[in-house]
């Protein structure tokens, strides 16, 4: 069963500068609306009960503005405006489910996910990377389907232009199980187009097991001197556990870049 996700926030958005330079970038306005609430949305739409949020000291905006009661209080008593009633109580129930660990350095998403391992309780968990939005079809959704039937990881995966391999984690598929879904025997991150063993990526989204977190405290720092999650998934498929790529038939929207970002409005608003 898969009940918890984490949401690693604590990296420092430079492509998204200037606007990141005070602001976090996941609070910015998607077609009016924080980019987070998307993803909460389809971790509530997934069945996920509870979200452990990595966020830093500097980007502790993101905590208050879950935690901003009082204000939302006088407001309400001041204007009895329906609309920001509802606002508040969809506020709440945000606020309900989301745990807050923190990570004051940017060392990484495995260094970030290894702050979570005290909130993991069952044997597999979700994780979902906030700049990779997929709108139409619920992805975290298919994949929790995927791991029922398989008992194993899944990672969300696309392909991608072959010169831009060396934006994402690749991987080499080892079977294909059916028309979606791959096992998976090989994931680099970031490789250049000559070492990249494909041109299928991975996407922010993933069932790990618990026992990554192994992994990830023996783990050494990988390129750019970050601890990535991608190395500590290598070395669990290096122990044979079963890691699949599950190609998701929603719509990508890459929004942490800021042609992306600006993109991304415009495509939600279509549907
Ligand atoms: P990225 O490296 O893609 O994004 O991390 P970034 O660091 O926020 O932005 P750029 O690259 O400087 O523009 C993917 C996700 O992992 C989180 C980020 O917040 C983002 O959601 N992350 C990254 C952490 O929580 N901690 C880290 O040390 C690194």
């Amino acid at each position: 069963m898969i009940k918890q996700a984490i949401i690693p926030l604590a990296g420092l958005g430079t492509r998204l500068l200037p606007l990141t330079s005070v602001f976090a970038k996941e609070l910015l306005p998607i077609n009016g609306r924080p980019g987070i609430e998307y993803i909460l949305d389809e971790c509530i739409d997934a069945g996920i009960k509870e979200v452990v949020f990595i966020i830093s000291d500097k980007k502790i905006m993101i905590k208050d503005y879950f935690y901003n009661d009082t204000f939302y209080k006088s407001i309400i008593k001041k204007k009895k405006d329906p609309r920001i009633t509802k606002e508040y109580k969809k506020i709440l129930r945000y606020k309900k489910m989301i745990k807050f660990v923190y990570q004051n350095k940017p060392l990484g998403t495995g260094d970030a996910v290894l702050k979570t391992e005290k909130y993991i309780k069952n044997n597999f968990f979700l994780m979902l990377l906030p700049d990779d939005l997929i709108i139409k079809k619920n992805c975290s959704k298919s994949m929790i389907k995927v791991h029922k039937i398989y008992k194993s990881s899944v990672m969300a995966s696309m392909n991608v232009n072959r010169k831009t391999v060396s934006r994402w984690g690749i991987y080499k598929i080892d079977k294909k199980l059916n028309k979606k879904n791959y096992l998976i025997n090989k994931v680099i991150e970031k490789p250049s187009v000559k070492f990249a063993p494909s041109n299928k990526a991975v996407i922010g989204r993933y069932i790990l097991p618990k026992r990554i977190f192994l992994k990830l405290k023996k783990l050494k720092p990988g390129k750019s001197g970050e601890l990535h999650i991608t190395d500590a998934i290598q070395s669990l498929i290096n122990d044979k556990e079963k890691f699949i790529a599950h190609n998701f038939s929603g719509k990508y929207l890459d929004c942490g870049t800021m042609a992306g970002y600006i993109k991304s409005s415009m495509e939600i608003k279509k549907i």
